[in-house]
């Protein structure tokens, strides 16, 4: 897997942006553990970004990168503290980044989107990105239509970029399955959601470890926004609102600061986006012990498979 060569790092993992989740604790411990990883943009203000990617800068001297969310109100002033603060990496997703291309190359940033189809994947590499990060409909957040399994290699075949695999992935042997579909490495986001040091209350965490594999949920549909989301009371009242052909206002007003809620202690009434695997959570770890493990997983299978 090559990611780890253009990235610089040991291991070619990359620590998904987790909005309200990855700060600069997460991040860094990914990138001290040898992973990339990075600083959420969903959810925090400009001062915050640029404290958090500050204090990622003191907490390790390995590459990290940001995740740009496009649609975030300020996402002019986010782009140029990024560029200030000397990062060299960045993910981008929710929105357009054509018209930040000619900014970002400028400034020789490596620039990985987040895509969704063949589409998008090629209009990214004819813009400039070194990778792209395809995320399948497995993963937690905001979700596209297709799935990592039956996707990845159609993209793969469709662009000369590498293409990190983001979705599903939790074990050692996920890691492998996305190499031998073609991926040049693998982004993580709820495989985290267990570790010591994200900001979650323990309940949040208990609650995920708690879960049946049964227990992710989609909601927003029909908003065009798709999410996939922990199936609790909110989540289940969400999408009994959408089935029905209830009254959205009474959804968006539900929706409207959840995922800040959750993270503060709201188990039911907040937004926990998390991915399918809840099966694989089963305690809290720390995210070094979780990379070392992932990575021991998959070396081991790789070489079983050379025979
Ligand atoms: C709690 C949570 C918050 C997320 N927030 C963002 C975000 O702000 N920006 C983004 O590009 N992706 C976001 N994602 C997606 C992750 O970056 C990553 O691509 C995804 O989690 C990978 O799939 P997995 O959950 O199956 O590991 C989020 C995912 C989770 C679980």
């Amino acid at each position: 897997m090559k990611i780890d060569k253009l990235l610089n790092i040991k291991y070619p993992i990359i620590q998904g942006g987790m909005a309200y989740i990855s700060t600069s604790a997460l991040a860094a411990a990914v990138s001290n553990a040898g992973g990339l990883g990075q600083v959420a943009t969903g959810g925090f203000s400009p001062d915050e970004i640029r404290r958090e990617i500050r204090k990622t800068k003191e907490l390790t001297d390995k590459p990290f990168g940001v995740n740009v969310v496009l649609m975030h109100p300020d996402v002019d002033e986010i782009i140029d503290i990024v560029i200030d603060e000397g990062v060299k990496i960045i993910t981008c997703g929710a929105g357009n980044p054509a018209p930040y291309f000619k900014k970002w190359l400028e400034a020789d940033l490596i620039v990985i989107p987040i895509i969704a189809s063949v589409k998008m994947a090629k209009k990214v590499e004819a813009l400039g990105a070194k990778a792209c990060a395809f995320e399948g409909a497995e993963a937690g957040g905001h979700i596209g239509y297709l799935n990592t399994f039956p996707e990845l290699p159609a993209i793969v075949d469709s662009v000369n970029i590498p293409v990190i695999a983001a979705g599903g992935v939790y074990t050692g042997r996920h890691i492998f399955a996305a190499e031998v579909l073609g991926a040049s490495g693998v982004q993580i986001g709820t495989r985290l959601l267990v570790a010591k040091e994200t900001p979650t209350v323990e309940a949040y965490k208990k609650a995920l470890i708690n879960a049946d594999d049964t227990d992710s949920i989609v909601t927003g549909i029909t908003t065009k926004m798709p999410s996939r989301v922990f199936k609790n009371k909110l989540a289940q009242r969400l999408n009994e609102i959408e089935t029905s052909q209830g009254d959205m206002e009474e959804f968006f007003n539900l929706a409207e600061g959840s995922g800040k809620r959750a993270v503060e202690g709201d188990i039911e009434g907040g937004s926990i986006f998390c991915g399918q695997g809840l099966f694989y959570l089963n305690r809290i770890e720390g995210v070094k012990e979780i990379l070392d493990n992932l990575m021991k997983e998959y070396k081991s299978i790789r070489g079983n498979f050379k025979n």
